[in-house]
Formats: structure tokens, C-alpha cells, sequence
């Protein structure tokens, strides 16, 4: 897994700039240059997919309550862009403001024309049993994107904290790399060892600061590295000394700068 540079991620879409998780946000994102974004999904209480970061409402919409308890035409009424500074600036379209689904999001980044990487965050997997990965899978098998080839225009990897949903998505489309993501340090991993067939690791810029010796062991073990939320300089600074594979971060362009005076 080698680069020139790290990889740079805008995590939920680079919430900085424009309301997380909004298909500007997006597209923002990678016309300021971030090689991938960074999605959190969902399900709704009717089946679908959606990129929302939290279980409910309230901080990112003007709607209340659990995503999972509403239809996906009950959050298409909704407003998620109003409670972001952006909005004060900003002239928000309906590309600002709408609920974003999996679904539109890969019809946007396939109409790109340009290859771009597309980190997928499951959320809690056992809430739903198997459900959102068995979805999330069914749906990349409909795009073509669930045995992956070099050529591909966007390049997908799934992630998660639990374990169980690696092993969901090992079981069902074993051709997928996944991320096992940490805030904490899980038993065996400070050694390298992955669960469930993991390839990168998703360590919290706050575990590697605390932890000098987790990312060599991880890339001795073969690993890739992604780290996350990589906004600051000296988070910046610790990362590349670490040489990182990927940088999730809120701000791309700022990460893409400081990259390139290095
Ligand atoms: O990219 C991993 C990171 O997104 C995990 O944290 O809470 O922002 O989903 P969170
Ligand atoms: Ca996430």
C-alpha cells in the first residue's frame, strides 16, 4: 500500500466548509482535490440507506428523533443544512440542504467521470442483525462495486468499530477491503493482528499520539493506516511522521496544503 503521499479523505464529506454529509459537501470536497470521502451510513425504518453520521436527528437536521424510526420520505421533508455556519454565507440549493442516501451519492460520484475512493462507515451493526451490511452489499453488487477491480471508478472500502460487521462484510463480499476502526486500543491489535480479514487499521489521532509504537507494528504487520480526525497542524505533523496510508480529516484542502509543502 504504497503512495507518494497519504490519501486524503473528507470525513463526512469535510464537514468544515459545508454541512456534513451533504452532497456539496462532497463534491466540494473532491473538486478542492481529496483523493476519497468518507460516509457514514444508516438505515431507515423502510430499508434504505443513509449518510447520517449520528442515531438521531436532532444536531444535523431540523427534524427529531431516531433515523431509524422514520421513512425515507419522512427525511426527504427534511432541512439538514440550516444548522451549519455555512448557512449564513452560503447560497444553500436543495444539494446543500437534502438528506443525502447511499444510493445518490454513488450516482454522483460514478457521474464524475474520475475515479475517486469511497470509505463507507456501517453503524451500529447489531442494532439491525446483518441488515445494513447485507444492504450495503446488495447495493454495491447493483453498481458493480462489491469485487473490486483496479479500474473501477470509485474505489470502495467498508468500515467499522464492531468486529462482527468486518466479519459480515468478509462473509458476503470477501473481495472488499475493510478498515477495523479504533478510538480505544482492542486486545491483540497492538501487536498487528487485525480481526476478520481487516487490512487497514482506522486508528483516532488520539491512539496514536498515545500509543508511539501502534502504527510501526501495524505497518511491520503489513497494514495499511488510516487515521482519523486529522484537523490540526500538529495532528498533521504526527501523522505524516508516522507515514501514514490515509488521513481522514474535516478539512481537505488544509491537509492538501500542508502536503504539499512537504
Ligand atoms: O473515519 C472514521 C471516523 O469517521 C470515525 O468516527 O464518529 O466520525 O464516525 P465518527
Ligand atoms: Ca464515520
Amino acid at each position: 500500500m504504497s503512495h507518494d503521499r497519504p490519501l486524503v479523505f473528507a470525513h463526512r464529506g469535510g464537514a468544515e466548509a459545508l454541512p456534513e454529509h451533504t452532497l456539496a459537501a462532497y463534491l466540494r470536497a473532491l473538486d478542492e482535490g481529496a483523493d476519497g470521502v468518507e460516509c457514514d451510513v444508516r438505515l431507515t425504518r423502510d430499508g434504505h440507506l443513509v449518510c447520517v453520521h449520528d442515531r438521531r436527528l436532532n444536531r444535523t437536521s431540523n427534524g427529531t428523533g431516531l433515523v431509524s424510526a422514520k421513512t425515507l420520505a419522512e427525511l426527504e421533508a427534511l432541512d439538514f443544512a440550516s444548522w451549519h455556519p455555512a448557512a449564513a454565507t452560503e447560497d444553500l440549493s436543495a444539494e446543500h440542504t437534502r438528506l443525502l442516501t447511499l444510493e445518490r451519492l454513488l450516482d454522483a460520484l460514478r457521474d464524475r467521470g474520475r475515479p475517486v475512493r469511497l470509505l463507507i462507515e456501517t453503524k451500529h451493526p447489531s442494532r439491525y442483525g446483518a441488515e445494513v451490511e447485507r444492504r450495503l452489499v446488495e447495493m454495491l453488487r447493483r453498481y458493480g462495486l462489491a469485487e473490486p477491480a483496479p479500474d473501477d471508478p470509485i474505489r470502495v472500502t467498508v468500515m467499522s468499530f464492531a468486529a462482527l460487521a468486518l466479519r459480515r462484510i468478509r462473509t458476503m463480499a470477501p473481495g472488499i477491503p475493510t478498515v477495523y476502526l479504533m478510538e480505544i486500543l482492542p486486545p491483540g491489535v497492538g501487536r498487528g493482528r487485525l480481526p476478520f480479514g481487516a487490512r487497514i487499521a482506522g486508528p483516532g489521532v488520539g491512539l496514536v499520539r498515545a500509543r508511539p509504537n501502534l502504527v510501526p507494528n501495524l505497518r511491520a504487520a503489513g497494514h495499511g493506516v488510516y487515521v482519523w480526525t486529522v484537523n490540526g497542524d500538529e495532528d498533521v505533523s504526527l501523522v505524516l511522521a508516522h507515514q501514514v496510508d490515509g488521513i481522514i480529516t474535516d478539512r481537505p484542502r488544509f491537509v492538501l496544503d500542508r502536503l504539499e509543502k512537504v
